[in-house]
């Protein structure tokens, strides 16, 4: 989906709104906005061709040439009140009414199921003189007992009416106790309806039911109980009303009526849209007997549906039923879909059972624990939009898939319909599908209070599918320490397998796609994440603890336009031609050429994954390599999120794999691997070190950032205020938890006093607490351990002598929050001004002139960043030359940009990620010498 459309549906939808109301329902989270149809297809406004396994009422497919046909010759010559004499009406009733029992004789022409039945009740109620109604529980999505209430809907909370009673239908699949005992239960409920509405002063005077019980699930009822129920009813003094407008028209494959599937003749039939392919015609179909009771007082019986036009769309389908045995068509294809789907589901812990017959099913979803799985449900349609396939919820749980295509549906579509189905409940066996809004309880104990509406991601991503373990890590939220997700760990197996699956795809398809095709999936991978910012922002909120303002603001967008930096590089990866002095006498012709380096093993570090994910795979992929990333075991969850995004791009499989698990474990493997050429790592020197000595074995080239204890220098003629903004940036942004944090504030003695004074007010005034408040600035600490530490430092800090001028505490004993810590006075050579703490602690120290500045600047083994605060243009150079680091920033503080180069000196690393450097250290350089 590109953005453009999305702003397009966005747009769409906001006039809707305007005009529609907000409460008028949508298919989707994101709508989809639609302009055309052919046949089993509809196409969106993304220009994607979506397969229409849904098919609210075009039966005989979209814009069928035979109904626009009818539809624009009758509209050409003749569309009239219906009470003129004129033949389409009269032609169609007679085609319509040929399908049905001769008995049933009579159809007044309405313009929808609602209406339809709305009339076949009337008329019951007048025949019998009764006023009371029975209809079965969730018939018309529930609104059968809304229509006969005359409420306004299935939320308003009005007992239901005295005249009214719902039957439970009774479910062979869901019932486990013999037959005859189900279907006596369901009868007795029967009774008691009968008699409860007899009580409360009614008569019946209808039942009125969907012969599929299509929109109640797709029940299967016990033999005889349809009859048994009918039977009763007219003992009663009602009638038999079969509502067909989800059921009718050879849906089921066996009949052309739902109600032919019993033996049964009911009094009244109503119809819908699908008897004019969508166009705006229904029907009852009755008795003469039943009809001529009625004088010709009741002049509102036909309304204005039945006119030319709307008969001639509804002649045409019949036809279009018949000619193309549409019909036979439901039995066979129908066939053919019911058992791929009951191998589908096969040992699936979420599908509990195949439903439904004909061109008409329903996948039962339940959750972990057995019961309806609405969320799981929801997650899967939205998930099949997502692979170009229409199907929707039915039940009174919305947790049945509803899987009803138009009645041209052909092989072919079936097995297009179930491959992309089993991906999606392969994938759903992968991801939490608890969604808040859905399961409420299990938000709680799963720790997101609703913060994240999204479903997690848990399992790994090898080979473009997705698979899980056994062996499961707790992702804890840092800000209560609830358990957030359970996330597959990868073991060495599964570490191998994705290494061979990035090998495979090196040799396969991936070498022979070209640097623009691969600067397309880029592009389209950025518009996917952009699609899924909040998504993304929240989930990095949950996972590390930070406001969620800050990855919204800066991890997400930074990831984006790294994504698309490096899709402007892909297709401009050259190489270069070289003079050279000949060979034995003969000129020589030599030129480079850039080649992917191969397997790239990523480990990302858990401060801000999905940044630096998209800094290791910008490049990766737009020189042409393939990837195995391996996220943190801390903060896996935003990347499980864009290896579906990359899934969705339309990335060849094996070309990224995504394996979380713990360092020691996945990392090490992967490290040790012979069939992975390069390891790109971001963490901690103490691990960077032994990578190295790993990758050495094999002579891996390795891209090294580790971290710093960067300094901030506020020289003397700095704006002192601006300087204090930056550097409190440098210290608390993201809690302190950043490789680049501005650590070490060394001011000239003049500004000294001024900056701890001014320091020491914005470490107070940080707001410290829930990540997901907008007035949070500052969130938890990723783990206790990392708290304890941090901890452990500020307590060496007190004991080294230093003057704490704020915080130092923890703020509340709940989650794993430190206070904003500032200490003046520290000695470079003390703990908290060596060791990297990654946590909000500053160390500020005095200087007296520019080159004791530079001297405690250098006086530390990292060499990452650093920031000089000055108004003076030649000192800001002069200094930015002697300082040890990858890079320096003059008046700001973390100014990183995809374009520009990123890594570090002495321990904080070896290499340089993004901008050129980037391709640079993604590729191998190739001479080629041509003898001439
Ligand atoms: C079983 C059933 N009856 C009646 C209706 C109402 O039809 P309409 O939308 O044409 O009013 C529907 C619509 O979905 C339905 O499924």
């Amino acid at each position: 989906m590109t953005t453009a459309s999305t702003w397009a549906a966005r747009a769409l939808m906001a006039r809707r709104e305007a005009v529609v109301g907000r409460h008028s329902p949508m298919f989707y989270d994101e709508p989809l906005h639609v302009t055309s149809g052919q046949g089993v297809w509809l196409r969106g406004t993304d220009g994607i061709d979506y397969l229409d396994a849904y098919n609210n009422v075009p039966h005989v497919g979209h814009c069928n040439p035979a109904v626009v046909r009818a539809i624009a010759d009758q509209a050409a010559l003749l569309n009239v009140h219906t009470r003129y004499l004129h033949e389409p009406v009269v032609e169609y009733a007679e085609a319509l009414l040929a399908t049905f029992d001769p008995r049933l004789d009579k159809v007044l022409f309405t313009n929808s199921g609602s209406e339809s039945n709305e009339l076949a009740l009337r008329i019951a109620r007048q025949h019998t003189g009764n006023t009371g109604i029975v209809v079965t529980d969730f018939s018309y999505h529930g609104n059968t007992t809304s229509l006969a209430e005359l409420t306004t809907g299935l939320r308003v909370k009005e007992r239901l009416g005295s005249h009214v009673r719902a039957l439970r239908t009774p479910d062979l699949d869901a019932d486990e106790r013999p037959v005859e005992d189900v279907l006596d239960e369901a009868l007795d409920q029967v009774a008691a309806a009968l008699a409860s509405l007899k009580a409360a002063g009614h008569g019946v005077s209808a039942f009125l039911f969907d012969p599929l019980f299509s929109t109640e699930g797709l029940l299967r009822t016990p033999p005889g109980y349809v009859e048994a129920v009918a039977t009763m009813i007219r003992a009663a003094g009602g009638l038999v009303i079969a509502d067909e407008v989800q059921s009718g028209l050879g849906r089921s494959g066996s009949q052309f009526w739902g109600h032919e599937l019993y033996d049964i003749a009911p009094d009244l039939v109503t119809l819908g849209k699908p008897l004019g392919n969508g166009h705006p015609v229904g029907g009852v179909v009755t008795t003469t007997e039943l009809l001529e009771e009625f004088g010709t007082d009741n002049l509102y019986f036909n309304t204005f549906a039945g006119n030319p036009v709307s008969a001639a769309a509804g002649l045409a389908v019949l036809r279009e039923m018949a000619d193309r045995e549409l019909q036979r068509n439901a039995w066979d294809v129908g066939a053919r879909a019911r058992e791929l789907l009951e191998k589908l589901v096969e040992h699936r812990p979420h599908v509990k059972a195949v439903r439904g017959q004909g061109l008409f099913f329903g996948l039962e979803l339940v959750d972990d624990n057995g019961q309806p799985g609405t969320a799981q449900a929801k997650w899967v349609v939205e998930n099949m939009r997502r692979r170009g396939v229409l199907i929707s919820r039915i039940g009174p749980h919305d947790n049945v898939l509803k899987i009803r295509p138009p009645m041209i549906f052909e092989r072919e579509h079936v097995d297009l319909l179930v491959e992309r189905l089993t991906a999606s409940l392969d994938d759903l066996e992968t991801t939490e599908a608890h969604e808040q809004a859905a399961s409420p309880a299990s938000a709680t104990r799963n720790g997101r209070k609703g913060r994240v509406n999204s479903p997690l991601r848990t399992g790994l991503f090898i080979d473009g599918k997705w698979r899980s373990n056994s062996n499961k890590f707790d992702v804890l939220n840092p800000a209560d320490g609830s358990l957030a997700a359970r996330v597959s760990a990868g073991g060495e197996s599964d570490v191998d397998d994705a290494v061979q699956a990035a090998r495979r795809a090196l040799a396969g398809e991936w070498a022979e796609v070209p640097g623009a095709r691969r600067a397309a999936l880029l592009n389209r991978l950025a518009d996917m994440v952009e699609r899924d910012a909040d998504t993304l922002a929240r989930l990095e909120a949950l996972d590390i603890g930070k406001p969620v303002g800050q990855p919204a603001a800066f991890d997400v967008p930074n990831a984006i336009a790294t994504f698309r930096h490096f899709a402007g590089w892909a297709d401009k990866i050259q190489g270069t031609t070289v003079p050279t002095a000949g060979y034995q006498g003969r000129p020589t012709h030599s030129y480079t050429v850039r080649e992917p380096i191969g397997v790239i093993g990523a480990i990302i570090p858990w401060n801000t994954p999905l940044m630096i994910a998209a800094w290791k795979l910008g490049p990766a992929l737009a020189a042409g390599n393939t990837v195995v990333v391996k996220p943190a075991e801390d903060a896996p969850l935003s990347i499980l999120h864009l290896a579906g995004l990359i899934e969705e791009a339309g990335f060849p499989p094996g070309v990224v794999n995504v394996v979380p698990g713990f360092g020691d474990v996945a990392g090490a493997a992967l490290v040790r691997h012979p069939g992975v050429d390069k390891i790109s790592f971001t963490g901690s020197p103490e691990v960077g070190r032994e990578i190295q000595k790993a990758a050495a074995d094999t002579f891996k080239r390795v891209t090294l950032e580790l971290g710093g204890k960067s300094p901030q220098i506020v020289l003397e003629d700095a704006d002192v205020e601006a300087a204090v903004q930056g550097i409190a940036m440098g210290l608390f942004f993201n809690q302190g938890e950043v490789c680049a944090a501005g650590t070490r504030i060394l001011v000239h003695r003049s500004r000294y006093e001024r900056v701890v004074s001014l320091l020491a007010d914005v470490a107070k005034a940080q707001v410290v607490g829930d990540p997901f408040d907008p007035d949070t600035t500052m969130g938890a600490l990723i783990s206790r351990e990392h708290l304890d530490r941090v901890l452990s430092y500020i307590e060496r800090g007190k004991a080294e002598g230093a003057r704490l001028v704020a915080g130092g505490g923890r703020p509340s004993t709940k989650g794993y929050f430190v206070e904003p810590t500032i200490f003046a006075d520290v000695r470079n050579d003390s703990a908290i001004a060596r060791e990297e703490i990654f946590g909000p602690v500053g160390a500020v120290m005095p200087f007296d002139d520019v080159d004791e500045a530079v001297r405690i600047a250098n006086e530390t083994e990292y060499g990452l960043a650093a920031t000089i605060w000055t108004r003076d243009v030649s000192l800001a150079h002069t200094v930015a030359r002697r300082l040890r680091v990858g890079t320096v920033w003059v008046n700001g503080w973390a100014a990183i940009d995809p374009a520009l180069p990123w890594g570090g000196m002495k321990a904080s690393g070896i290499g340089r990620e993004l901008g050129w450097s980037g391709i640079l250290a993604s590729t191998e350089e190739k001479v080629v010498t041509v003898v001439l």
